[in-house]
């Protein structure tokens, strides 16, 4: 039997999980780091938690699973995306990493839109700049800690530097560097142009591979510390949301995946490059080679319901506690007592601003609609279809502005734990709904992407045909679908109707209670 390794590396922890060919996991280990914020805006980790939580998490897993570690094919790492890590000559960490959700880079994104141009964005780097993106952190270090530029020598992505580690190679891999804003998604490399536009030495960009490649060995010290053996092959690896489709079977056109975790992700398989013209929803160079993937990010999705459940729930969290039961199960009976529509209530879940469709951090959570008539149960509804409404938005743009085929809708994320919450998809997007086997997507993504490295599979399409099965199908009512279409027009009037009111109470509020 060959057995392979998939590691996660997330903003809260690295997950190792070990699988047999087969795709049966027999072990997975987590090991949690920090998060630190030093000022406002900024959101930094430490590389060396990372490798000492991944290092942990290799270990505990093959201490679980007892296998010989010979019989391992190869590793495969996916990761939190955008994350900017400089090392110098001597291959030490310059700074903290910049993560994907610091915002510090505001005047940073306003440069590179002026420097590039809307065209040669949507041209080159197939993305608008964003704050989350790896090039502003870039052009932040170069404006406000020039000697940390100085001894910059190679710039790495989170998972890269922990690949680093383990086998001595640097190098990145195409589904992660079409994240940097310095990447030509479109011809899957480094874009001479964008980074000749923007004063960046192409010198300290990392060899870029597919993302099946093996590049790179496991090191007798490695295997030392970990039990992993020598020699073992580790390939490109993936960011966190494209292995997240390859473990959730997105491999192919008409395939699409809606996650709803804290944020909401609706993600669709392409086989060329298809570019929003907008730039509202992002295209990414995808694990499967030459294929790409788009995508439209949410920023509060479940945790707009973790919201309500802890900011309003207290009953049944109370409930829940004396009858051993989950307060999400409570909370959700009592939203399917209210009808489809929550009766007019629209809930509009921008409680972190927006990214998908909106690019507005100032946009803010709302309850329109409310009358006499309306309790607690239509309010959890409305949050649900609030949600809802907003994976839609990201849908369309898919499904009606860049015409890509939706034949089907894969649910993953807490959000498809509900199987009230599943039909309440199902009916907002129209479209047949379905779950599968597979729980740890990013990580059993990254292990099929080491299978197929190192030989153990053929292709990715052939794995994931063969491991990822549907477990349950559901579809749309069309009495409820006609319901929320008709909802989900005044859901998308109402955004554009409080704006201005969003950014003057973003003005008063950070007069009276900025820091
Ligand atoms: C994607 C993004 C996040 C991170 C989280 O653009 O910023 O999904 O990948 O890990």
């Amino acid at each position: 039997m060959s057995y392979l390794i998939g590691i996660d590396l997330g903003t809260t922890g690295a997950k190792t999980i070990l699988m047999d060919e087969m795709g049966k996991e027999l072990a997975s280990a987590t090991e949690e780091f920090s998060l630190y914020t030093p000022r406002p805006k900024w959101s930094e980790q430490d590389p060396e938690d990372w490798w000492r939580g991944t290092v942990n998490s290799i270990k505990n897993a093959l201490a679980k699973a007892n296998v010989d570690a010979s019989e391992i094919k190869g590793l495969g790492i996916s990761g939190q995306m955008h994350g900017l890590v400089l090392l110098d000559k001597n291959y030490q960490v310059v700074r903290p990493a910049i993560l994907w959700n610091d915002v510090r880079t505001t005047e940073q994104c306003r440069y590179i839109t002026n420097t590039l141009g809307k065209e040669m964005l949507v041209q080159n780097t197939c993305n608008p700049a964003l704050e989350g993106f790896t090039a502003t952190k870039v052009i932040w270090v170069r404006d406000e800690e020039p000697q940390n530029y100085e001894r910059a020598y190679k710039m790495l992505l989170p998972k890269d530097y922990v690949r680093f580690r383990l086998t001595g190679e640097i190098a990145m891999e195409v589904s992660d560097a079409a994240g940097t804003l310095l990447f030509d998604v479109r011809n899957r490399r480094w874009s001479d142009i964008v980074l000749e536009s923007l004063g960046i030495d192409k010198e300290l960009m990392p060899p870029c591979y597919e993302s099946i490649d093996v590049c790179g060995r496991i090191t007798p010290e490695v295997a030392e510390m970990t039990g992993l053996k020598a020699g073992t092959p580790v390939v490109g690896g993936g960011a966190d949301n494209a292995c997240s489709a390859v473990g959730n079977g997105i491999v192919r056109a008409g395939k699409v995946l809606a996650s709803l975790g804290t944020s909401g992700t609706v993600v669709a398989h392409t086989d060329n490059v298809v570019v929003d013209s907008d730039l509202r929803a992002h295209t990414f160079c995808h694990c499967v080679p030459y294929k790409w993937y788009v995508m439209g990010v949410m920023l509060s999705a479940a945790g707009a319901f973790r919201w309500f459940r802890d900011s309003l729930g207290d009953s049944e969290v109370e409930a829940a506690k004396m009858s051993g039961s989950n307060p999400y199960d409570i909370l959700t009976a009592k939203a399917e007592k209210a009808p489809v529509g929550s009766e007019g209530l629209i809930f509009l879940p921008y409680l972190t601003g927006e990214r998908t469709p909106h690019g507005d951090a100032n946009a803010k959570a709302n309850l329109f609609g409310l009358t006499l008539r309306h309790g607690k149960r239509h309010i959890i509804r409305a949050v649900l279809e609030g949600i809802t409404y907003g994976m839609r938005d990201s849908l369309e743009i898919i499904r009606t502005d860049m015409d890509l085929p939706v034949e089907q809708i894969v649910a993953t994320g807490g959000g498809a734990r509900s199987r009230l919450w599943r039909q309440i998809q199902a009916d907002v997007y129209n479209a047949e709904l379905v779950t599968i086997n597979i729980v740890e997507a990013p990580a059993f993504g990254a292990a099929i992407l080491a299978g197929v490295g190192s030989g153990v599979y053929n292709s990715i399409e052939e794995a994931t045909d063969e491991l990822v099965k549907i477990t349950s199908k559901i579809e749309p009512i069309a009495e409820n679908a006609k319901i929320y279409d008709d909802y989900y027009q005044i859901y998308r009037e109402l955004y554009p109707a409080l704006k201005p009111e969003f950014d003057k109470v973003t003005e008063i509020v950070e007069r009276l209670h900025g820091e």
